[in-house]
């Protein structure tokens, strides 16, 4: 049966603290305590992931340039709602398991396993590119996730993540894809990627954690039309070939 919240490690945190972060407050749910601490601290990383993909729509909504700049201005900012609806059913889901959900934006830098974008404009190759790597991480967690939580019995979550996150994020691949011409990155296909990112390679660099990722950098300043890059540039790796998507 579910036990009762840790509490707070001090005195001057019970005057503050409803309750810690990373606890889970009982619930009668019929549910185990630990299987509900660990959906909750799960579902915080689907949440973190799920907040950076949300405002990286956001930032692309307002920064996007060049020839699609209008269908792709209304794309982005769709998709970002559907995101932010998202976004709401998961940290809910937290609190109705008894746990505390992630909010703010230092919190979900800290956490999320998305690579932090620069503050540039950026060209809309590498804005689709972005998106569709946000979406397939977050794609790979849902449904690994899910399934975690339907061995334990925490069939909510599990429903939650595949129907709300997995097929969102499902959805919103094919739309953003189909930017690409419909056979580009998430197609791995090698020549249409070399096309759509020909001035992106890759670096690496690490983790808030510490672990190893791959981020895009564009190589130098361009000149050319977004969406037309030059063809010989290196081959970056698509976003199901990342090794932090793994
Ligand atoms: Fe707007």
């Amino acid at each position: 049966m579910a036990q009762t919240t840790t509490k707070p490690k001090n005195q001057k945190d019970s005057l503050t603290v409803a309750q810690s972060y990373g606890t889970v407050s009982n619930r009668p749910l019929a549910l185990d305590h630990r299987v509900r601490l660990a959906s909750t601290n799960n579902l915080n990383q689907v949440l973190a992931d799920t907040m950076t993909l949300r405002d990286l729509y956001k930032k692309h909504h307002w920064q996007v340039s060049g020839a699609m700049f209008y269908q792709l201005h209304l794309l982005y900012d769709k998709h970002f709602g559907e995101q932010a609806l998202v976004v709401d059913a998961v940290a809910e889901r937290i609190q109705t398991l008894g746990g505390v959900a992630i909010a703010m934006a230092p919190d979900v830098a800290e956490m999320t396993r998305i690579a932090r974008p620069p503050r540039d404009r950026e060209h809309v190759a590498l804005q689709l590119f972005r998106l569709l790597q946000g979406h397939e991480l977050i794609i790979a967690e849902s449904r690994e996730l899910a399934r975690a939580a339907a061995a334990e019995g925490d069939d909510g979550t599990s429903d939650l993540l595949i129907s709300d996150v997995l097929r969102l994020n499902e959805l919103q691949v094919w739309f953003v894809s189909e930017q690409l011409g419909g056979s580009g990155i998430a197609d791995e296909d090698v020549a249409a990627a070399q096309l759509a990112l020909g001035r992106v390679v890759l670096r690496q660099s690490r983790t808030p954690a510490g672990g190893r990722i791959r981020l895009p950098v564009q190589r130098k300043k361009r000149s050319v039309i977004a969406g037309q890059p030059a063809r010989s540039r290196p081959l970056p790796q698509s976003p199901s070939q990342s090794p932090h998507l793994r």
